[in-house]
C-alpha cells in the first residue's frame, strides 16, 4: 500500500520506518525543514536504539521518503496522524498541530478521486477524532465511509524499545465507525502482517484506552514509589517487596520498580491530560491527582536524602549521573534529573552532569550545569553523587566509585549497587527503596 505519516518524531519516524519494513510505499511529511533534510539523507536527530540503521536500510529500498510538503496523501492509500500533542499550561491537551494538520489532510483531500484511511496515531483526548478531526476532514467535501474513511488508533510504542514495540505490538485498537466497512477491511489487511488481536472499537474507547494505559502504568510505578517510602523506614528493600508481589499472576512483575519518579514526553503528559478531561465533566480523579502528586514529590526524594546527609547545599559541589529520562533514549522531556538538578541549582549547589546519549539535549537547558565528557570526570572534586537514571554504563563496582568519590556519599535512585559491597568498598551509600536512617518524617 502507499502509506503516508505526518510527523517525524519518535512515533511518526518508528512508524514509516515499520511499515516501510513491510513492503509498503511510505511518505513522511514534517514540518520541521532541517529534519526533513537530515531524514533524506539517512540522519536520526534522536537517539533510538536501532532506528537510524533501520532509516538507512529502508531508505535503500527506494520506497521511503521524507517530505515538508503533504503532496503524497491524494496518491495514499493509508495516512498517519503522528504530530504533537503536548500539555497546555494547565495539563490539558493542545489540539494545536491536530488541527493544522487536519486542516492541511482536507485540502488534499478534496482533489483526491481516491479512497484514503486517515488513521490518528496521536494520543488525543477521548471526543477529539470525532468532534474535532472529522468534522475538519468533512470540509474537504468528501464523504466519511464513502470517500474516506477515519480511524484511531492509538501507538504504544516505549522509547528505547520503540522498533520492537513496532514490529511485536500486544494488541492493535482501532476505533473506526461501526458502518464504515470498507475502512475495517483496509485496516485487517494492513494489520495481517501483527500476530496479536485486532480490537475494533468506537472512536472514544480506542482514544480512551491509551489514556487509561499510561495512566495505570504511572499508577503502578507511583505505587512502587509510595512502597519504598515505607521500606527506607522499616529497612526493607522494595525490589524484594515487589518482585514478591509481582508473582501474583493477576498483578505481574512489570512496571513496579520504584525510583525518582516517572517522566518521558507521555506518562506525564498523559495523566494531567486525563485529569484535566475528568476536571471538565466536573467529576474528580481522586487516584490519579494521587499519582501525579506522589510522582512530583518522588522526584526530589533524592535531594531530601542528599540534605539530611550532608546538610545545606549551598557551595556544594554534586555529581549527577544520567540526564535522560529513562536509559537507551537521549530524550530529556519531563526527565527527573532536571527537576533534580533544578532544585539543586536552586539550592546554591554547582553541579557536574553526565550522560551516554542526552548531552546535546541537556546542554540547551542547563546552561549553568557542567557537562562532563564521562562518569570519571563527573565523580571528580564533588561533596556527594546522585545516581539517577539506570544507564548499564553506570553499573560499576563499588570500588570505582570509593576510589574517585573518597568520602563523598553516593545516593543510588535506581538501587545499581549492592549495600554490602558498597560498604565492604568504603563507599557511603544510600539508596531509594532501602533502609535510610530519615531523621525527620
Ligand atoms: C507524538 C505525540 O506528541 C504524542 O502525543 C503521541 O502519543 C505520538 O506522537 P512524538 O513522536 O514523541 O509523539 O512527538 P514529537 O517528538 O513531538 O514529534 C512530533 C513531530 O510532528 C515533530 O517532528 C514536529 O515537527 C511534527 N509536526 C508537529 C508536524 O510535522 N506538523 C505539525 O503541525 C506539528
Ligand atoms: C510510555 C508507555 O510505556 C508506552 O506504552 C506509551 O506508548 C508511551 O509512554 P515511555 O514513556 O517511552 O513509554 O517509557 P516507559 O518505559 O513507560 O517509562 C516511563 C517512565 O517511567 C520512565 O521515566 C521510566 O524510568 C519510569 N519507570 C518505568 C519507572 O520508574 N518504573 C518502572 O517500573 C517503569
Amino acid at each position: 500500500m502507499r502509506v503516508s505519516v505526518i510527523g517525524a518524531g519518535y512515533v511518526g519516524l518508528v512508524n514509516s520506518v515499520g511499515w516501510c519494513s513491510h513492503g509498503h510505499h511510505v511518505t513522511c511529511i514534517d514540518s520541521n525543514r532541517s529534519l526533513i533534510h537530515n531524514l533524506k539523507n539517512g540522519k536520526t536527530t534522536l537517539y533510538e536504539p536501532g532506528l537510524e540503521q533501520a532509516l538507512q536500510q529502508e531508505l535503500q529500498t527506494g520506497r521511503l521518503d521524507f517530505q515538508e510538503s503533504y503532496g503524497s496523501v491524494a496518491e495514499s492509500d493509508v495516512i498517519f496522524i503522528a504530530v504533537s500533542t503536548p500539555s497546555s499550561a494547565d495539563g490539558s491537551i493542545d489540539l494545536s498541530c491536530i488541527t493544522s494538520c487536519s486542516q492541511s489532510l482536507a485540502a488534499e483531500l478534496a482533489k483526491s478521486e481516491s479512497f484514503k484511511v486517515i488513521a490518528v496515531r496521536s494520543t488525543v483526548i477521548p471526543g477529539t477524532t470525532e468532534g474535532l478531526i472529522l468534522p475538519l476532514l468533512s470540509e474537504s467535501g468528501k464523504k466519511p465511509g464513502k470517500d474516506f474513511g477515519l480511524a484511531m488508533i492509538p501507538e504504544f510504542l516505549r522509547e528505547g524499545i520503540a522498533l520492537e514495540d513496532f514490529s511485536r505490538p500486544d494488541r492493535i485498537v482501532a476505533g473506526i465507525s461501526s458502518v464504515d466497512l470498507k475502512t475495517r477491511k483496509l485496516l485487517e489487511e494492513l494489520h495481517s502482517v501483527f500476530r496479536c488481536p485486532l480490537v475494533f472499537t468506537s472512536f472514544k474507547t480506542a482514544e480512551l484506552v491509551k489514556y487509561a494505559s499510561n495512566s495505570f502504568l504511572a499508577t503502578r510505578i507511583s505505587f512502587a514509589n509510595e512502597m519504598s517510602r515505607i521500606c527506607e523506614k522499616l529497612d526493607v528493600d522494595v525490589d524484594e517487596v515487589m518482585a514478591a508481589v509481582g508473582m501474583d499472576k493477576r498483578i505481574g512483575p512489570h512496571f513496579l520498580k520504584a525510583g525518582p519518579g516517572f517522566g518521558g514526553s507521555c506518562l506525564p503528559k498523559d495523566v494531567k491530560a486525563l485529569v484535566a478531561e475528568f476536571r471538565s465533566h466536573n467529576i474528580s480523579a481522586l487516584l490519579l491527582d494521587s499519582v501525579l502528586r506522589v510522582n512530583e514529590g518522588q522526584k526530589l526524594r533524592i535531594v531530601e536524602m542528599l540534605k539530611s546527609v550532608i546538610g545545606p547545599l549551598q557551595g556544594k559541589k554534586i555529581a549527577v549521573l544520567g540526564l535522560s529520562f529513562k536509559p537507551e533514549t537521549d530524550d530529556i522531556r519531563e526527565s527527573s534529573s532536571v527537576a533534580i538538578i533544578r532544585k539543586l541549582l536552586a539550592e546554591g549547589a554547582a553541579v557536574k552532569a553526565y550522560d551516554p546519549r542526552a548531552m546535546e539535549k541537556a546542554r540547551s537547558i542547563l546552561p549553568a550545569v557542567e557537562l562532563c565528557n564521562s562518569p570519571e570526570q563527573s565523580l571528580s572534586g564533588v561533596d556527594a553523587a546522585l545516581l539517577v537514571s539506570a544507564w548499564p554504563e553506570f553499573q560499576k563496582p563499588a570500588g570505582f566509585y570509593s576510589s574517585l568519590l573518597k568520602q563523598s556519599p553516593l545516593f543510588d535512585a535506581q538501587r545499581m549497587l549492592d549495600p554490602e559491597e558498597a560498604r565492604k568498598a568504603g563507599l557511603a551509600y544510600y539508596s531509594i527503596g532501602r533502609g535510610f536512617p530519615w531523621k525527620n518524617p
